[in-house]
């Protein structure tokens, strides 16, 4: 995607450094952040700096090459890469690969490669589902910005709008960390996207009015009966598209899959810091990046990052290699 007329992937290494875009600053900041080292890289999957299921599959393979680079202990190496985050099964895919591997840093590249060409196919596919005039909803954030390129949910959206077909999207703001209202929609605004940022609660309002005509999702893990594991939230709108008949779709790539997962109840949910729900943050009038409580002060939170939609309410995923009806 270009940013100020620049095409940029959101994740790439050169030498040893892996270059990342840091997605904790944006919109507020467009930021390249140098990760010297493995462990760099894996506190960068940690803290989010660089996040969503193919960049930090992406990001996770170039940590195993930095590893075998630095001719460090790759064995201890690969455990602390698995353990930053759980959920997305890229993740552990890329890693994988990159540690069976005899050219490590070649396999990490053209991991990151086949992610961004499959997400490019996925747009491509996509687009057949999108008839000009369509309202779409998205959930969270599965654009350029959650992969190496292109994104899932988002790429047969500017697939349709780049030929030409009217489309408007309406961006769920995907509470706690806002990845709808933050990153889909800036992304939306840089590719001229008519859109609109929806509080998570207005999804299922719209969709009774017939505001709603698809909607499209991504997925950090999708288990073999067919249940999928996407950013928390994404449950509630299944049930509610069910309901007032809207398709809905899941855009994913083969790497997203886990043959190892019979079912969703196999898929390992992420719990994340209670102060994502009780904190905000963003800049100060003067630009400067501050947190401030947004709950009752002493109460504590809990905070599940994904939750699974069951196969049944999944009209069908689309993938590089074709649409998959469920
Ligand atoms: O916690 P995140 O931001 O890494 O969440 C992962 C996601 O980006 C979403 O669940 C997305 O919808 C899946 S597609 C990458």
């Amino acid at each position: 995607m270009k940013v100020n007329g620049r095409h940029y992937r959101t994740v790439w290494l050169a030498g040893s450094t892996v270059y990342l875009i840091e997605q904790n600053l944006l919109p507020f900041e467009f930021k390249i952040h140098e990760a010297k080292t493995y462990q760099e890289t894996c506190r960068a999957i940690r803290t989010m700096l660089v996040r969503g299921a193919g960049a930090i599959g992406a990001a996770a393979g170039f940590a195993m090459a930095q590893a075998f680079l630095a001719k460090a202990d790759t064995a201890k190496a690969k455990k602390e890469i698995a353990a930053t985050r759980p959920t997305a099964q890229n993740l552990f895919y890329a890693v994988e690969r990159v540690y069976n591997s005899r050219a490590p840093a070649a396999e990490a590249l053209r991991i990151a490669d086949e992610d961004a060409e499959s997400c490019r196919k996925i747009g491509e596919l996509g687009n057949s589902l999108i008839k000009s005039g369509m309202n779409i909803e998205t959930h969270c954030n599965a654009g350029w910005l959650a992969f190496v390129d292109h994104g899932t949910a988002l790429s047969p959206i500017y697939a349709a709008n780049n030929g030409g077909k009217k489309v408007f999207v309406y961006v769920d703001e995907t509470r706690p960390r806002g990845q709808g209202a933050r990153l889909t929609a800036w992304e939306l605004k840089n590719e001229n996207v008519p859109h609109a940022i929806i509080a998570d609660n207005a999804g299922a309002f719209l969709m009774s009015r017939g505001k709603v005509d698809l909607m499209i999702v991504g997925a950090d893990r999708i288990a073999r009966n067919g249940d999928v594991a996407n950013k928390i939230g994404t449950l509630e709108k299944a049930l509610a598209a069910k309901e007032y008949g809207i398709p809905f779709y899941v855009a994913a790539p083969s790497s997203t899959f886990d043959k190892n997962c019979q079912s969703g109840k196999d898929i390992p949910i992420e719990k994340r810091s209670q102060d994502e729900v009780l904190y905000q943050t963003g800049p100060t009038k003067h630009g400067k990046m501050e947190e401030i409580l947004v709950c009752s002060p002493g109460s504590k939170a809990f905070n599940p990052a994904f939750d699974v939609t069951p196969a049944k309410y999944i009209t069908g995923i689309i993938t590089e290699k074709g649409i998959v009806k469920s």
